[in-house]
């Protein structure tokens, strides 16, 4: 099993030797390497078992550790980085030759993020490399929010998980691009269109897809515990099935069920968005044949909630 620990020192001594660590971030713990590094990076694919047209995001420390690897960041990027980094946005930009094919799966775009959780900023100030990391969990499984969800599944994988606590946000960054100046979105995150939209205007977001290779975030099936999810009304569905074997995913809890699960009592997006990914491997966990996701109200943080429930609701 992995060593969970606050040893800032020792994840560096880790990632210097090519090896990987689980780092905390505000969004989802990040399997990390030195994205300089191809056999480490390949070391990533291996332990997610994530397929190799699947690229990477790329963690800085700041906007011009960033522009160390990029072609100069579009001016509507730059102003989102300044306004919202570190922040759960990650931004796309033109990949210089020191970032390895490998990590962007031949594009020739890299998406940067700068994280705001104060134990990996520090890591990463201390690094004379940045650090490629997708989200700690095995490929198409729940992200994880806590060290023990990278234990249970990747900790026989990994020598150490730096200890950063709960994630605050818990659902990923919003990933923005910039095809031919005009913004786009290719996944709903942490970071809210409307307040994104209010920096660089109106922005166009991708939808889900089965096979676009260009961004696997994008994959139709992602996010997904094993039991079957189905989104819907759960006070119908309780009616109509053995409610002992129906767990329940609801927003608030203004009706119950034997197995079930409150995002937020309050009715607060940022708390449920926080308790998401938990809540989903707790269910997991429960003696019940399927999962009954209710959607939430489909405004501000609620928008990326909603996309990781359909993705988790979908057939793979
Ligand atoms: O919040 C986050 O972004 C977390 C934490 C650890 O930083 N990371 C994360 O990484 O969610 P991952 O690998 O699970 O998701 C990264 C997504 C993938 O869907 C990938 O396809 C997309 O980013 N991506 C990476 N580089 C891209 C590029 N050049 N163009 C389009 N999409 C890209
Ligand atoms: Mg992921």
């Amino acid at each position: 099993m992995a060593e969970i620990g606050k040893d800032i020192n020792k994840a560096k001594f880790l990632l210097e030797r090519g090896e990987l660590v689980a780092i905390p971030t505000e969004t989802v713990y990040g399997l990390a390497a030195n994205a300089l590094n191809p056999l480490a990076v390949a070391r990533i694919f291996e332990v997610k078992k994530r397929p190799y047209f699947d690229p990477l995001i790329v963690h800085i420390s700041d906007i011009a550790q960033a522009e160390l690897y990029a072609a100069p960041l579009p001016e509507a990027a730059r102003e989102l980085a300044k306004k919202f980094w570190p922040g759960p946005l990650t931004l796309l930009a033109k990949k210089n030759e020191r970032i390895p094919d490998l990590v962007t799966a031949g594009l020739d775009t890299v998406a940067l993020r700068c994280p705001n959780h104060s134990m990996t900023l520090r890591l990463l100030k201390n690094l004379e490399f940045p650090l490629a990391a997708p989200s700690a969990n095995p490929f198409g499984y729940v992200s994880p929010t806590m060290p023990a969800h990278v234990q249970e599944q990747l900790g026989k994988d990994i020598d150490y998980i730096l200890d950063g606590g709960p994630c605050d946000v818990g659902i990923e960054s919003t990933i923005i691009g910039f095809d031919n100046a005009v913004p786009t979105i290719f996944r709903l995150g942490g970071l809210s269109l409307d307040v994104i939209e209010a920096v660089v205007g109106t922005a166009v977001v991708k939808n889900f897809s089965t096979s676009n290779p260009l961004a696997p975030g994008q994959l139709k099936s992602h996010y997904a515990p094993r039991i079957k999810l189905i989104l819907g009304d759960p006070a119908e569905m309780l009616r109509m099935h053995d409610a002992a074997l129906v767990g329940v995913l609801s927003f608030t809890d203004d009706f119950h069920a034997p197995h079930q699960i409150v995002l937020s009592r309050s009715g607060s997006l940022v708390e449920a968005a926080h308790n998401l990914f938990t809540a989903l491997r707790e269910l997991d966990k429960m003696p019940i044949d399927y999962i009954i996701a209710q959607q939430v109200p489909d405004t501000g943080l609620g928008k990326a909630i909603n996309d990781r429930l359909q993705r988790a609701a979908a057939e793979g």
